[in-house]
């Protein structure tokens, strides 16, 4: 028997069978960024609630109102969109839901992207589903600076859309406003969508601000953002995330959701609603947090010998083990990724992972600090003790 020719080319991706591997010898898993510390006590009440009170059956495909409502001020306030209301928002199947009704909402087969590498994987994933063709403009640490000339000569006739992550995973790069100003003067110069996948907002380093392409008034009609509720308040396996933007396209990404998977968990996203963080102080120590990780994560691997291109965003370390390559068990990523889970029980993810050319990668390991403290703190004495 046949399977189709798309599910015949799938297979697992690296991130997951290194999570599979280091389970199997009961080691630290840096690799996934599973961010397993706890959810707020609010959100998990608040969804408790839901659930007795039975808020069970099929939400409006759009995402509950309630909840609606505080993306709408949330992306007014942090975010600088000028959103109308509650129509310019869809509550997706975390931002992964999101990413893929906008592909399918804005894309034909054949039609051309760009993304810039080192990028997240999901994103290629999701096009070739769509039988989109993908074109990559490289960003070069340590400073991941794009090429704009570079940029625009990608550009063919059949381009319809910028994919850009900030801050990026797996290199942290957080775009500046100038970045951005000069990215909306090509997309309209050539009449662009883009899409801005935004999940680690809340996450940037040395009072660097997080900057939404959508805030500058020449791309907001123009652009598709993304956000999550995985990250900010460690929920990843809740399954909840949005996607913001112009209301006659939302309209049609909230039609394919419900052909996709009708909505989002409901009562989850009432507990959400109940327990949504606006206090300030939830995410000023979250970013403490984070940033005193960051801290230790990358001494610990500048103590091991790598180059650490520090993060500007979100809570991976893309560190290159160029200077130990001539040390047994380092001649590429691969071999590297295995050699730390064999000899220190520590994963990571391998950087062919996050490049079209795996050579690209080939001394490149990312490593993710949203664990636990203890558990962070005994990767990183592992790791020193290379
Ligand atoms: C850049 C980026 N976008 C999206 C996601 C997935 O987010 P969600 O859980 O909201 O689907 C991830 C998860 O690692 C990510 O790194």
């Amino acid at each position: 028997m046949k399977l189709s020719t798309l599910a015949e080319d799938l297979r697992q991706n690296d991130i997951r069978a290194v999570t599979a591997r280091i389970n199997a010898v009961n080691g630290i898993n840096l690799g996934q960024g599973i961010c397993d510390m706890p959810a707020p006590d609010a959100i998990k009440e608040g969804a408790k609630a839901a659930i007795d009170n039975d808020q069970s059956i099929y939400a409006p495909f759009g995402g509950v109102e309630p909840l609606k409502r505080h993306i709408v001020d949330k992306v007014r306030s942090f975010n600088g969109i000028p959103v109308d209301g509650p129509d310019n928002i869809l509550i997706t199947a975390g931002s992964t839901g999101a990413f893929v009704t906008a592909v399918f909402a804005l894309l034909d087969p054949g039609d051309e992207v760009i993304q810039f590498e080192p990028w997240y994987g999901y994103h290629g994933g999701i096009l070739k589903l769509r039988d989109v063709s993908q074109k990559t403009v490289p960003m070069s640490a340590p400073s991941w600076e794009v090429d704009f000339d570079r940029l625009e000569s990608a550009i063919t006739p059949k381009t319809r859309a910028i994919v850009i992550t900030t801050p990026n995973n797996p290199c942290g790069k957080v775009w500046s406003r100038e970045e951005l100003e000069q990215l909306a003067a090509i997309l309209e110069r050539h009449d662009l969508y883009a899409i801005t996948d935004e999940v680690y907002e809340y996450m940037t380093y040395d009072g660097r601000p997080h900057i939404s392409l959508a805030s500058l008034e020449s791309a907001a009609h123009r652009t598709i953002t993304l956000s999550s509720f995985s990250k900010t308040f460690n929920m990843t396996g809740w399954r909840l995330g949005y996607a913001t933007g112009p209301e006659w396209i939302i309209e049609k990404m909230g039609l394919l959701s419900d052909l996709f998977y009708i909505c989002a968990p409901s009562p989850l996203q009432y507990g959400l609603a109940d327990g949504f963080a606006t206090d300030r102080a939830y995410y000023e120590t979250m970013l403490r947090d984070y940033d005193r990780k960051r801290t230790r994560m990358c001494e610990a691997l500048e103590t091991a010998g790598f180059t650490v291109p520090w993060p500007e965003g979100a809570y991976y370390v893309f560190a290159s083990f160029e200077p130990l390559r001539d040390r047994p068990g380092f001649s590429n990523d691969k071999q590297a990724c295995e050699t730390l889970i064999e000899e220190v029980g520590v994963g990571s993810v391998p950087g062919r992972s996050f490049y079209t050319d795996p050579d690209d990668g080939q001394y490149l390991l990312r490593f993710c600090f949203a664990k636990k403290e203890h558990e962070l703190e005994e990767a990183c004495r592992r790791i020193e003790g290379l």
